[in-house]
């Protein structure tokens, strides 16, 4: 690992980036109903982590990176950072505080602090969660769900509105590995993201590995999610392992994926191409070749595809 002067906030969901660089954003469009997902190539690529960061240079077939947003100073990126984007390959800053899925308005330093990355990074697009991660003044630490309802499609299809009119680039937002599910649900997450980008155009990130914990853990059923989210609007896709714990499975990003996340990645593709398909993998690093033959994994799965 090469030392770096960015800000690395460690725990993330409780990242402060107040501090962060304040952008100029004063010329951002921002992004309305998009149709560029469709239109937009990343390929296969790799969570960037500063323990990865020099495998992550000089492994083959990384097309993409993603880099956790509030562990990033925009005006002073990892220079495995700037190596990578001299090389031309795109870094999604991907944040994990806004909790855009929360009852307040989106924080105006954290959306600053996402469309500077943008900028310093010359991203695509950035990426959030549907997900709340503070309420009452409390940081919870961790992406909780949101009440599906109609009235939180309403509080949020707003927040995401305030979101695209700060950022520059297009707003890609993830499904989240839910811990528990709320009792007054009118919706499916499917149906809440479908609803979601019908009013603002958002981009979708779908992690099927996520799709996969909330069937194990919730009885959430994948395939149906993948069968009613608008894949039109994809911008790309998370793959990750985890563990198996007395019944409950712990979306832990530290293992190989199971062959379920990857049949449900092949699943994913039979529907539709997405523009990438990303491996997640935050702790126990393995040897080089052992992600190298990972992507592979993810590359033989995609492939297995027989497009509808
Ligand atoms: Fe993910």
């Amino acid at each position: 690992m090469r030392e770096e002067t960015g800000a690395d906030v460690g725990g993330a969901a409780r990242a402060d980036v107040g501090g962060a660089a304040r952008a100029d954003v004063g010329g951002a469009t921002g992004m309305g109903v998009s149709g560029a997902a469709g239109a937009r190539k990343l390929g296969v690529g790799i969570g960037w982590r500063h323990e990865l960061d020099l495998s992550i240079e000089r492994m083959a077939g990384v097309d993409f990176v993603e880099v956790i947003a509030e562990n990033v100073t925009p005006a002073h990126l990892p220079e495995s950072l700037r190596v990578l984007r001299s090389r031309g390959v795109p870094v999604i800053p991907h944040g994990v505080a806004l909790g855009i899925g929360g009852a307040d308005r989106p924080d105006p330093a954290r959306l600053a602090h996402l469309a500077a990355c943008a900028q310093a990074l010359d991203a695509p697009l950035v990426s959030e969660h549907l997900a709340f991660v503070r309420g009452g003044g409390m940081e919870v630490g961790h992406l909780l769900p949101i009440p599906r309802t109609r009235e939180s499609l309403r509080v949020v299809t707003e927040n995401v509105r305030q979101a695209q009119d700060v950022l520059p680039v297009p707003l890609a937002l993830e499904n989240v590995a839910a811990i528990f599910g709320w009792p007054e649900d009118e919706l499916t997450e499917a149906e809440f993201l479908a609803e979601l980008v019908e009013r603002t155009g958002v981009e979708l990130l779908i992690d099927v590995a996520n799709l996969y914990t909330n069937q194990v853990n919730l009885g959430l059923p994948a395939v149906a999610a993948l069968d009613t989210l608008p894949l039109s609007h994809l911008a790309y896709v998370h793959v990750a392992g985890g563990h198996e714990h007395d019944g409950i499975w712990h979306d832990t990003h530290t293992a190989a994926a199971p062959q379920e996340v990857l049949d449900l990645l092949t699943e994913l593709c039979s529907r539709t191409d997405p523009p990438g398909v990303l491996l997640e993998w935050d702790d126990d690093y393995p040897s080089d070749a052992d992600l190298v033959a990972e992507l592979d994994r993810v590359r033989t799965a995609m492939s297995l595809a027989g497009r509808r």
